[in-house]
């Protein structure tokens, strides 16, 4: 089974995808993870994708739908995995269906207001990926990674002005694969206000 993770940016995507992925046993593919990683790395796809991310935009979707291709071919996922960031819109939903794979889609839902006051608490850590909040899940030593002591950072697309350009194409090209999987009947809706681990018992409940 393909789970995927719909939400606006900042509803905690990320957060309920490891989770999910522990408790499943499965990967959990991040897009954004995977291009943030080649960016660092100024590798050729890196260079491709780095000012669509700057400026809070779309990746070109050839570019994305390869990655999750082949992702999706590969001995990790033969038992699944949870999708999180893919698909962003009708053509990548579309590419993912002919795939011809079982697919399911939580839709974790939560207001506009709260998800701009998440992404700008939120910090990251650039070795390992353990992602904070500096309100509700902070460091335990200031500025510091937990899981493996590296200073902390702030997302570049986390800045106030790129947060509202990511909602905008958010609302205008992520939304309608919403409906798009509603009518499938395949998508489940989890109110995703709470604490982290009332969100994951209402997805595992809800599942
Ligand atoms: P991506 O990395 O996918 O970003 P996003 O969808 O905007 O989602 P975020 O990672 O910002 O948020 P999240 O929902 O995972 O929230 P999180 O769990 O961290 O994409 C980045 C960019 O890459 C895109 O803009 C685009 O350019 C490109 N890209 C990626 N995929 C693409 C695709 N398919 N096609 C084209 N381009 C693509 O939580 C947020 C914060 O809230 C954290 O601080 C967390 O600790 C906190 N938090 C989580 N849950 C709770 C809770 N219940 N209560 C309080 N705080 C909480």
């Amino acid at each position: 089974m393909i789970y995927i993770l719909l939400g606006l940016p900042g509803a905690g995507k990320g957060t309920q995808g490891e989770l999910l992925s522990k408790k499943l046993g499965i990967p959990r593919i991040s897009t954004g993870d995977i291009l943030r990683d080649a960016v660092r790395r100024e590798t050729p796809l890196g260079k491709k994708a780095r000012e669509a991310m700057e400026r809070g935009e779309l990746v070109s979707d050839e570019i994305v739908i390869g990655i999750v291709e082949e992702k999706l071919k590969s001995e990790d996922c033969s038992h699944g995995c949870i999708l999180d960031g893919f698909p962003r819109n009708l053509k990548q939903a579309r590419a993912l269906e002919e795939l011809g794979l079982p697919l399911r889609a939580i839709y974790i839902k939560v207001p506009e207001e709260e998800v701009i006051k998440r992404l700008s608490a939120r910090r990251v850590c650039p070795n390992c990926g353990a992602v904070y909040n500096l309100i509700t899940s902070p460091p335990k030593r200031e500025g510091i990674c937990d899981r493996c002591g590296t200073p902390l950072i702030q997302r570049e697309d986390d800045r106030e002005e790129v947060v509202r350009e990511r909602i905008k194409v958010y609302k205008k090209q992520t939304e309608p694969i919403v409906d798009y999987y509603c009518r499938r009947n395949v998508l489940i809706e989890v109110n995703g206000q709470g604490s982290v681990e009332e969100v994951f018992s209402r997805i595992m409940e809800a599942m």
